[in-house]
């Protein structure tokens, strides 16, 4: 099924990365892709976080990603869709806005800091004693992880929230994992070998290396993400479905990718545990 949509129901982000076209419709959110195959990442992650036991162990949730196929401006274009995960009179307050609320913004608090470990001390404690999240240490220490397992480097202070509701808060889902496995074939180009991109990947929003960020977070925080480690097999299979939206010739060289990001990412992942 194609799904329409016209540029006036646009729905206007803000973004460090630029922002993918967004709509609301039907009790979902869709995200089109953007510069690369952000779809396809979006749905193989919330298929793999299906295997952890994040809603299991701990309070936490994570959104789920569909791939789907949209009719945007007149073309058929890829993107993904999830469910509205706000409960009627449940508003999302992103950390960037919680904070410069509190006339504290992040951007002027965060680099005054002496270290990349006190920033990470400072956003997580400070958020709890904010909204009385007392878990909210171990919900960053949990992003960190997501990301560093699957690579995505986009987890600025806008794609970290809360929920709140009269006054009360509560965690977000987690979402927003779309640039991780090396989508964003404009910043990680094809003629680049995927092992240099991945190297050489930083994460935000402290903008330091993935293994740092998560254990700076973990050695304070203890580790929360329990997931399998897969296979490439495993991997593959669950890419089949999401890859045949994508055009033949570029199939191959996208499941590579993907492959290759997690295969590397778990190895150190499991190390530092
Ligand atoms: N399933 C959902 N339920 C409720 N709100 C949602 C959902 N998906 C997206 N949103 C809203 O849209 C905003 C942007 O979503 P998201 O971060 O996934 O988009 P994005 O374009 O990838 O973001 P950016 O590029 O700005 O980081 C969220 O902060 C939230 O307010
Ligand atoms: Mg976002």
């Amino acid at each position: 099924m194609t799904v329409h949509f016209v540029t006036n129901e646009k729905i206007a982000e803000t973004s460090s990365k630029g922002n993918q076209e967004k709509w609301q419709e039907g009790g979902r959110w869709y995200k089109l892709d953007q510069f690369g195959y952000e779809g396809l990442a979006e749905t193989v992650i919330s298929r793999l976080l299906e295997r952890s036991s994040i809603e299991t162990d701990t309070p936490f949730r994570f959104v789920r990603y569909r791939i789907e196929r949209m009719n945007v401006h007149g073309r058929d274009r890829n993107g993904c869709s999830s469910a509205n995960f706000l409960q009627p009179g449940e508003s999302i307050i992103t950390l960037s806005h919680l904070f410069k609320r509190e006339g504290l913004p992040l951007n002027k608090v965060l680099p005054r800091l002496p270290s990349d470990k006190q920033r990470v001390a400072w956003l997580a404690g400070e958020t709890a004693a904010l909204t009385g999240l007392a878990q909210f240490p171990q919900y960053l220490t949990l992003l960190f992880e997501v990301d560093a397992l699957f690579l995505n480097d986009d987890r600025h202070l806008n794609n970290i929230a809360v929920l709140e509701n009269n006054g009360q808060y509560n965690y977000c889902p987690i979402f927003d994992n779309g640039a991780g496995l090396l989508s964003n074939v404009q910043l990680a180009p094809m003629d680049i070998d995927p092992a240099a991109l991945i190297r050489s990947a930083k994460a935000r929003p402290f903008n330091t290396t993935f293994n740092r960020q998560m254990i700076y977070a973990q050695n304070l925080y203890g580790p929360q993400l329990h997931i399998p480690t897969f296979t490439e097999a495993a991997l593959r299979s669950e890419l089949e479905e999401p890859l045949s939206y994508y055009a033949q010739r570029d199939r191959g060289f996208i499941a590579e990718r993907v492959c290759q990001t997690v295969l590397t990412r778990q190895k150190q992942f499991k190390r530092q545990r």
